[in-house]
């Protein structure tokens, strides 16, 4: 959707550019039958029927417009439309969000769901405004876990000097140096090259990236450490979304809710058969561990980063959910 660019010279353009049939471009970091895949033509076909075929669009999937960091600038510069990204980067630019990103701090799906679903969750998209992005909905990544080349992780020890992969997150980086790894942050179109060249050991995905990406082909071991809940957000660029009438707006936030429906339904059912297919592909899988001394040592280290600049306020408030 280019023209919007145009946007800035010209309302009148902006304002035909809204009433004519527009070809959207949603980007995202994973296949198209990835659940963030899935999650993005379900934007796109259901923003196609609320607006009787005025926005259609296309998926820019794979990382095909770079790493989620990447996306995110071109958001903000009207250079892309549309982004499904973790919050892995998100923190670079709203920097409230990076609470989220905090080891140990969500219980399970449910809870994680409950928060980003309430008061909490919407302060944070409103939040997103004051950072030239527009959050639409939060969608979902899952629930974080350890891949490596070299032994089945057990005990932090086990940790011990493994060049570990991590988003270009300040709190997933402070927790994985606390369990004793060495944490290399990279943009993840980079990440299966470097495993697959030696330059890290590991990385850490949850099961429905680790199987979307295919990592059996160059990591022999997972453990299931559940480390970090890895929230996902559907985004648009404030360029587009406020050349919108309120009634098309009201269309793109639909259309993000029915995303991220659906990209949960496929997290919970690659969640389901996840193990059993990283098994069948050779992976040695450990599901059961003792996470206290992973916990400790990681929420020592990480969650300061986050209450040193923001106090524990809303931490209790994420805490307090049932
Ligand atoms: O590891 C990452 O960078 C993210 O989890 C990914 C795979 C891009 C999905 O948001």
């Amino acid at each position: 959707m280019k023209h919007y660019i145009l946007g800035a010279v010209s309302a009148v353009a902006l304002v035909s550019a809204a009433q004519a049939q527009d070809s959207l471009v949603i980007g995202h970091a994973l296949s198209p039958t990835s659940h963030y895949g899935v999650g993005a033509q379900a934007f796109l076909d259901t923003l196609a029927e609320l607006s009787g075929g005025t926005f259609t669009g296309e998926q820019a999937p794979a990382g095909q417009l770079g790493g989620e960091r990447d996306m995110i600038e071109g958001l903000q510069i009207g250079s892309l439309d549309l982004v499904i990204t973790s919050t892995g980067p998100l923190g670079n630019f709203v920097p409230e969000v990076l609470a989220l990103d905090l080891p140990f701090l969500f219980r399970d799906y449910d809870h994680a769901r409950s928060v980003l679903d309430g008061e909490i969750g919407q302060e944070l998209l409103d939040a997103m405004g004051g950072n030239d992005l527009v959050g639409l909905a939060w969608s979902e990544n899952g629930f974080r876990h350890v891949t490596n080349s070299q032994r089945p992780i057990t005990t932090p020890e086990d940790l011990g000097g493994l060049k570990l992969r991590t988003m270009e997150n300040a709190v997933h980086m402070a927790a994985f140096e606390g369990m004793g790894a060495a944490p290399t942050p990279m943009a993840f179109p980079e990440v299966f090259g470097a495993l697959q060249q030696g330059v890290v050991d590991g990385q850490e995905n949850p099961i429905t990236v680790i199987t979307a990406s295919r990592f059996w082909e160059v990591q022999g071991y997972v453990t299931l450490t559940g480390h970090v809940y890895s929230p996902a957000v559907v985004l648009a660029s404030p360029i587009l979304f406020e050349g919108l009438t309120e009634e098309q707006q009201g269309w793109f936030m639909e259309a993000a809710r029915a995303s991220a429906a659906a990209t949960r339904a496929e997290v919970d059912r690659l969640e389901a058969e996840g193990v059993d297919l990283m098994r069948a592909n050779g992976m040695e899988v450990i599901t059961e561990i003792d996470r206290a001394p992973f916990q400790a040592l990681a929420a020592e280290a990480a969650w300061p980063v986050y209450t040193d600049q923001f106090g524990t306020a809303l931490l209790e408030r994420i805490l307090a959910v049932e």
